[in-house]
């Protein structure tokens, strides 16, 4: 009977030997086309900075060569290949590699923290934006019952899950940075900043300083949670409809269609935003009367610094939106306007070549980075 098992047993070994003659054979496949594919990505990198290298010299000639009247519209007809250039080349750059920034090479290492495909960095960002929308449930949710309750534990869990939640988010920014977001450096600033503010909470002594500020502070975090409700709607809205704008094919409408729904859901949004900064100006308000006090220890004057460092960074920034997008969406138009006139144009000297899609904003609103054409149009020209 033994002997009967270990028969079957080496005949089913050798069976799955055979078997493992196929595997290797495609993992040897495999990472051939692995080292191709580095190879490649490599070359591809080296030539694109070619590119931009060669544009960047161009461009300077361009502006102290001196023109004839004659050549303004050769002139222009370049300038408009330049910039399509240039979109062609983002647009490239979108499914290579890129090298981390200094911070993530801090905490991760030199590993690879690129998404090379669209689909995958759209679901990132959205991912992103759940993890806020979660911990900021679990946030308010302990603020409320603080608010009730009056436990110390219960207070330095919400501490650290704040010191938590705004340390994973600068790893996560750094890494969306990575990936092409235009997230504006202040916003990273910022929670490397609450990073540090809800640390100084975290250790701040429970005297009777600390008592005089914390019920204000669980308030706070209450507005702050529904404001972040809001942040999120309106982020989320802009992420998934300048996805849908890119799977559609008219600009002029898409564009203006996105902007109607942007504005509307920015008006809604700014008041309230505005009044959380009165609120941060108020804690660092309150906090700078209370390091007065005579129990008050190093950590009062220090946060009531932070939360105005935080007031102030965050109403400038958010002050500089407005105008910014006002500029952004004429730019856009602007540039769109001049790569599909050339596209257009270039079509009809051309009628055998398909008309390109016109070029689309990518995830980021206002970003200068247009969904892949359908054909290379001016590859002929060359
Ligand atoms: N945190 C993280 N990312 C942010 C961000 C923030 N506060 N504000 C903008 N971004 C991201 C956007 O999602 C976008 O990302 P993408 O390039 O990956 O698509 C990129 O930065 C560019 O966004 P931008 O066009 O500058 O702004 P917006 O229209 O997305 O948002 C505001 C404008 C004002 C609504 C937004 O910046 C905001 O909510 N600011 C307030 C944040 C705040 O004060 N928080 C504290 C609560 S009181």
């Amino acid at each position: 009977m033994m002997e009967l098992d270990i028969n079957s047993c080496l005949k089913d070994f050798e069976e799955l030997s055979e078997e493992f003659k196929t595997l290797s054979a495609s993992h040897k496949d495999y990472i051939t086309k692995l080292e191709a594919l580095g190879n490649l990505q490599s070359k591809c990198m080296k030539e694109l900075n070619h590119q931009r290298y060669r544009l960047g010299v161009i461009k300077k000639s361009m502006k102290t060569v001196k023109k004839k009247p004659d050549e303004k519209t050769v002139v222009e007809e370049l300038e408009k290949k330049m910039l399509h250039r240039k979109v062609q080349l983002q647009e490239m750059e979108e499914a290579l590699p890129k090298m981390n920034g200094l911070y993530l090479r801090i905490i991760l290492g030199n590993v690879n923290v690129s998404i090379l495909n669209k689909d995958d960095k759209f679901k990132y960002k959205d991912e992103y934006e759940k993890f806020k929308f979660i911990i900021n449930g679990i946030g308010l949710i302990i603020s409320v019952i603080n608010l009730i309750a009056n436990s110390r534990v219960l207070d330095l869990i919400f501490m650290f899950l704040l010191v938590w939640y705004y340390c994973t988010l600068t790893i996560r920014e750094s890494i969306l940075k990575v990936n092409g977001s235009r997230v504006k450096g202040w916003w990273r600033v910022h929670h490397f900043i609450s990073t540090v503010l809800s640390g100084v909470l975290l250790i701040w002594p429970n005297n009777s300083v600390y008592y005089q500020f914390r019920n204000q502070f669980m308030w706070f975090n209450v507005y702050i949670s529904f404001v972040q409700f809001l942040q999120f709607r309106y982020q989320r809205g802009c992420l998934y409809r300048l996805r849908a704008l890119g799977e559609r094919h008219n600009m002029d409408i898409t564009i203006e269609g996105f902007h109607s729904w942007m504005w509307r859901g920015l008006s809604f949004l700014l008041p309230f935003l505005f009044l959380g900064y009165l609120c941060q100006l108020y804690n660092a308000y309150v906090l700078y009367q209370l390091s007065y006090h005579p129990e008050a220890t190093w950590q009062v004057p220090v946060l009531s610094a932070l939360f105005f460092t935080v007031f102030f960074g965050n109403m400038v920034t958010t002050m500089m939106v407005i105008p910014q997008k006002l500029r952004e969406k004429v730019k856009l138009k602007e540039r769109f306007v001049a790569i599909d006139k050339y596209l257009r144009g270039h079509h009809r000297e051309n009628s055998d070549t398909p008309i390109p899609t016109p070029p689309i904003p990518s995830t980021s609103q206002g970003q200068e980075s247009f969904s892949e054409p359908t054909s290379e149009p001016d590859k002929k020209q060359q």
